[in-house]
């Protein structure tokens, strides 16, 4: 049976809500829901649609959401894949991969040089040339271990205005550039990430020139029983030392309402080190022997280059001393990736062309999915050759490779 992939139109959403019903069936979501979801989601509607046909009718749907993600001080355009629903009797028979890889072939029209999403599973993905990439590290913290600090908390107001969600935008994208990974968020993007609804809170953290410095968003896990309630912590963006203080020690004042707060650190916020008894609650995870549990350590969004030259050339690189590198790329699904490439890292910046001509330092050869999450800073070249990911035939340039790729460690908060 052949399939055709194409667009998707607001005129069969009737279908495509049925294909999604099957697929991610939830009391909650009746097709009322499913077809705002569809027509106006929270992180693209209509126009990110991807359908598979089979005679005349939908039976696979995905949506290729247009986004930009920061990466390298490079604000990418990705192509975010998310609600991916194959018709429950199409399943097991390449549909979902086939349905990808011609989306990989639609945002690289539009313009995508990578593509982010969150797995269902790990395995599939990383077939289709993702790699993990993002890290935080999940405490069960009780209030009292978080440190107070009376003068930062004064300057902590609740987000109740417009002006005040303004505020918090302009904190989000100030500081999302300099992290990796984030998403540059839109109006509806931030209808997800501040519903505005009475189980979530905003408070902001105001400088001595009344310019906002941080943010946190907690939601209050009131709806669970009683005795496993918790405050919840979404996320929270600081562009100052005393607005990380201050939401420290905001999370450090509600022990009289909240027994735990749970709290997802970013890897090398050293979140660990403000605690005085860094242990998580007895029982909750096995220690080993004598050393006890600290913190659960959280995976999820998988990123993959696209167009492997026009990413390079996009972002920055740390100046180093210049280095040249043979970069041999395999990629099963995108051949336009493989290679050889001529990457020359100078100046900040990495410059690519095609083929092998002139002399170069190392020659340097790996899969996509490794060179993705080289290129996000989830592992090093170095990590990646250790690995027996990657190859390379003069270690003595892993340093150099290793330094001109670093950028903070990734993460997201945003979810599709
Ligand atoms: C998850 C889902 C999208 C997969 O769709 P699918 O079309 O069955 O996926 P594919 O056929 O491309 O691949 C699934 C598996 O079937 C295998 N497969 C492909 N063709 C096959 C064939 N002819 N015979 C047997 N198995 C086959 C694939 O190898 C793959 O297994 P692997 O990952 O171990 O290699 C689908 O089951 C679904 O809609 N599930 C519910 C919703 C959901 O979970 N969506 C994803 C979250 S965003």
């Amino acid at each position: 049976m052949s399939t055709v992939f194409r667009p998707g139109r607001a005129d069969e959403v009737a279908a495509l809500v049925e294909l999604e019903m099957h697929s991610f069936p939830n009391p909650g979501r009746d097709a009322a829901w499913w077809e705002d979801f569809v027509l106006r989601g929270p992180h693209g509607g209509v126009e990110s649609l991807w359908v598979g046909e089979e005679e005349g009718r939908p039976v696979a749907v995905c949506q290729l959401y247009p986004k930009l993600q920061w990466i390298g001080g490079a604000a990418l355009p990705v192509m975010g894949l998310g609600a991916v629903a194959i018709s429950p009797t199409r399943r097991r028979r390449g549909l979902a991969g086939r349905m990808i890889q011609e989306g990989f072939r639609h945002a690289l029209e539009r313009g995508d040089v990578a593509s982010s999403l969150y797995p269902f599973r790990v395995a599939f993905y990383s077939g289709l040339g993702y790699g993990l990439g993002g890290t935080a590290h999940q405490y069960h913290v009780p209030p009292d271990q978080f440190p107070d600090d009376r003068e930062a908390r004064d300057r902590l107001r609740l987000v109740s205005t417009a002006q005040d969600e303004a505020a918090m935008r302009a904190v989000y994208a100030r500081g999302a550039r300099h992290e990796t990974g984030q998403f540059e968020r839109d109006e509806r993007s931030w209808r997800s990430a501040w519903p505005g609804t009475p189980d979530h809170a905003g408070m902001l953290c105001m400088g001595d020139d009344g310019q906002p410095e941080g943010y946190v968003i907690v939601r209050y896990r009131a709806d669970l029983p009683l005795t496993q309630r918790y405050l919840e912590v979404e996320e929270r963006m600081w562009l100052t030392p005393r607005a990380q203080r201050a939401i420290y020690a905001f999370l450090s004042s509600v022990a009289d309402q909240w027994r735990e707060v749970l709290y997802r650190a970013h890897p090398d916020e050293l979140f660990v080190e403000q605690l005085s008894e860094p242990r998580l609650p007895l029982l909750a995870e096995p220690g080993w022997r004598l050393w006890f549990p600290s913190a659960v350590v959280l995976r999820g969004p998988m990123f993959r280059l696209l167009s492997v030259p026009a990413a390079l050339e996009m972002r920055s690189a740390i100046p180093g001393g210049a280095i040249t590198v043979m970069l041999e790329v395999q990629d099963a699904q995108i051949p336009e990736n493989d290679g050889p490439w001529r990457l020359r890292i100078e100046d900040g910046r990495m410059h690519v062309e095609r083929g092998t001509a002139g002399a170069y330092d190392a020659r340097f050869s790996t899969n996509v999915e490794t060179l993705s999450r080289i290129y996000l800073g989830a592992i090093t070249p170095g990590q990646a050759v250790g690995a027996e990911r990657a190859t390379i035939d003069r270690l003595d340039a892993l340093p150099a490779l290793n330094t001109a790729f670093r950028v903070p460690r990734p993460w997201t908060f945003e979810r599709f």
